[in-house]
């Protein structure tokens, strides 16, 4: 059995000290593993990130992360990138890492991934240069997710990004902005190659529940989402490849979530 730990939008900035640490004490007890889908910090300052790895400093369990468009918004995502993995933080782009626990290979494979839209309403690389780089940047993103995959042989294969790959999880959140918000061309991607889960953050008035066309669930773990500090899954290594989803700790006296 592996048991996963996921959150993402902890939109951590200088003055949040103390106000995740709490919520964390019990998760080393209930996973084996942490994924954080991105936004960790409020502007991307290497000194949020600082702050959010000595708050993660107890949880005793591998953690895997993504960075979202909070962490690039001072240009700044490989300073914050080395404050994470100095931190024994995995942070993934492109590429991915797979962990043997309980006699299960569980693989992650990680991207930011970008806007775009989703069918009826997307953007096509056409016409100004700054249109054909906004889409150009998604399906660079969802090429980047599929290889990384594809690269897993593993039991169980996890998609860990930032933006959504469908719209079932943006319900909530204003039509208009759906194009904000993920691209359906990462959820062509994770079905060419299949996975098991695909976590996302970002959309914070979306819906927690999706799948893509190909089947696979699809699960947004914005923290203003889950009203919790982390949602947590199980893969049971029967041949049920359902991730069967645990109870997570109810919503905590004292709760602050990190606004930006
Ligand atoms: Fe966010
Ligand atoms: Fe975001």
């Amino acid at each position: 059995m592996i048991r996963i730990a996921a959150m993402a939008d902890v939109h951590f900035g200088t003055d949040a000290v103390g106000t995740l640490r709490p919520h964390l004490v019990r998760l080393a007890e209930q996973a084996d593993l942490l994924l954080i889908a991105g936004d960790l910090t409020r502007v991307g300052d290497p000194a949020e990130a600082t702050i959010l790895v000595d708050e993660l400093r107890d949880v005793r369990v591998p953690i895997v992360a993504v960075l979202g468009n909070h962490d690039y918004h001072t240009d700044r995502p490989a300073a914050v990138t080395n404050v994470l993995a100095g931190a024994g933080i995995t942070v993934l782009e492109g590429n991915s890492i797979s962990f043997d626990i309980n006699g299960i290979r569980v693989g992650v494979a990680g991207v930011k991934g970008f806007g775009g839209g989703f069918p009826g309403a997307t953007a096509s690389d056409f016409g100004e240069p700054e249109m054909r780089a906004f889409v150009g940047h998604t399906k660079e993103r969802a090429a980047h997710l599929e290889s990384a995959l594809r690269s897993l042989e593993c039991d169980r294969r996890i998609a860990l990004l930032h933006y959504a790959p469908v719209p079932e999880t943006l319900q909530g959140e204003p039509v208009g902005i759906y194009p904000f918000l993920g691209s359906y061309l990462l959820a062509e991607a994770i079905d060419r190659v299949g996975a098991d889960l695909v976590l996302h953050g970002h959309a914070h008035h979306g819906s927690e529940q999706g799948v893509t066309e190909g089947g696979v669930p699809v699960r947004n773990v914005a923290q203003p989402v889950l009203r919790r500090a982390y949602a947590l899954f199980c893969f049971d290594g029967t041949d049920n490849r359902v991730p069967v989803e645990l109870p997570s700790p109810p919503e905590l006296a004292g709760w602050r979530y990190n606004a930006h």
